[in-house]
């Protein structure tokens, strides 16, 4: 089978802030079946900005001709000892966040707990991946394989950082800074079918209009030196809780911008890693401040169930066809103008199985 595998840059090494290792497809075996796992044959992947981050040495313990990427889905062609046939012909897609089943807080045994696409895991730029059962869920009918890859990664990171640690509820009010970003859209779409009132930030007058258009009750351009004092004006305040991937300066802006006993459910940092707060606000005001990092499979399950029951549909801002174009989607992702998932289709030159 064909798979996209990062490889080792040739000549001296670039500086880090120029690092962005090539790819290359190789072809591998077609792995079998182990007892408790369940091969899939991919139809589509989905990229996310950490795969950008892989290429570009920002992860620890990156290993070259690792099958890249960790979203995907498409029909389960084979099952390993121990897991029901029925699985086979089932149309499924994966849960990246492998090794972490219910406990509420963090994995059941952090070392045992990895994300696709990422040495020693498997990738989803492949013809087919090797999974174990526990991660494998039924697409939701509705949905194309397109579609179900573009998911599971940035889904569950909204499900578990609005729903489990934002605690969101209908009529709770809440903010989600940097719309543009693939975890953003989700929790804003989430939050809308829940019945929350949302407020959005975004650098870009276009999506922050797109946005309004998925159901956002307003809108603010936080390239204007102002959005604070103007989100403010227009909502009010007094956010229940903010679903944040942006951090930095940010941070302290958004403890004015909760209510007392508001929550600040932190999943990134795209603006910055290092925040400067005033401690006496969080406990005056009884903030919290919440680390949200993937979710695990009961997460998994109870979003397929909304996205089933809601007939929710991804935004998808683009497919490439074939894993020989996946470089385009990389390039789409680095130059950051897509609202939605970045997704290539899957074609396969073996069709043995
Ligand atoms: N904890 C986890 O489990 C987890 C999972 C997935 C991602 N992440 C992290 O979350 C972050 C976003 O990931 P992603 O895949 O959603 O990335 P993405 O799709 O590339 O989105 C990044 C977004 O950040 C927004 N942004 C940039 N500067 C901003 C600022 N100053 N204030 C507010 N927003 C700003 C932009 O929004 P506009 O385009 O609207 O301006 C952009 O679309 C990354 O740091 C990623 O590593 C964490």
């Amino acid at each position: 089978m064909r798979v996209i595998v990062n490889k080792q840059p040739e000549g001296p090494p670039p500086k880090p802030s120029e690092r962005y290792d090539p790819i290359e497809i190789k072809s591998v075996p077609v792995p079998n079946p182990l007892k408790g796992t369940v091969l899939v044959k991919l139809r589509a992947a989905a990229l996310n900005h950490r795969d950008v981050y892989i290429r570009e040495g920002q992860y620890p313990a990156i290993k070259f001709g690792s099958t890249l990427a960790a979203d995907g889905a498409g029909d389960v062609v084979a099952v390993g000892e121990g897991v029901e046939e029925s699985l086979v012909g089932r149309k499924v897609y994966i849960n990246t966040s492998v090794g972490w089943e219910s406990n509420p807080r963090v994995p059941e045994d952090p070392r045992k707990y990895g994300v696709l696409g990422h040495w020693p895991l498997p990738g989803t730029l492949a013809e087919y991946i090797l999974v174990p059962r526990s991660v494998v869920f039924d697409l939701p009918a509705h949905l194309t394989y397109e579609e179900g890859a573009a998911i599971p990664l940035a889904g569950l990171t909204a499900w578990r950082a609005l729903v489990t640690l934002g605690e969101a509820k209908k009529g709770d009010k809440i903010l989600i800074p940097g719309i543009g970003g693939g975890v953003a859209l989700f929790a804003l779409q989430f939050a809308v079918g829940i019945g929350c009132e949302v407020w959005v930030t975004s650098g870009s007058e276009e999506k922050l209009a797109r946005a309004i258009k998925l159901g956002a009750k307003g809108a603010v351009n936080y390239k204007n030196a102002n959005w604070v004092a103007e989100l403010e004006k227009k909502s009010g305040g007094n956010f229940d809780a903010v679903i944040d991937g942006s951090s930095g300066p940010n941070t302290k802006q958004f403890l004015r911008l909760i209510k007392g006993g508001g929550i600040i459910s932190v999943y990134g940092a795209v603006a910055g890693s290092n925040v400067t707060i005033t401690m006496p606000y969080i406990w005056f005001k009884s903030a919290q401040i919440r680390g949200s990092n993937m979710g695990n499979n009961a997460e998994f399950r109870a979003m397929t169930k909304f996205i089933a029951e809601t007939k929710l549909k991804p935004e998808v801002s683009g497919v490439w066809d074939g894993l020989e174009n996946a470089e385009h989607a990389y390039q789409e992702m680095r130059a950051g103008k897509q609202f939605g998932k970045l997704v290539v289709r899957i074609k396969h030159a073996d069709s043995r199985l």
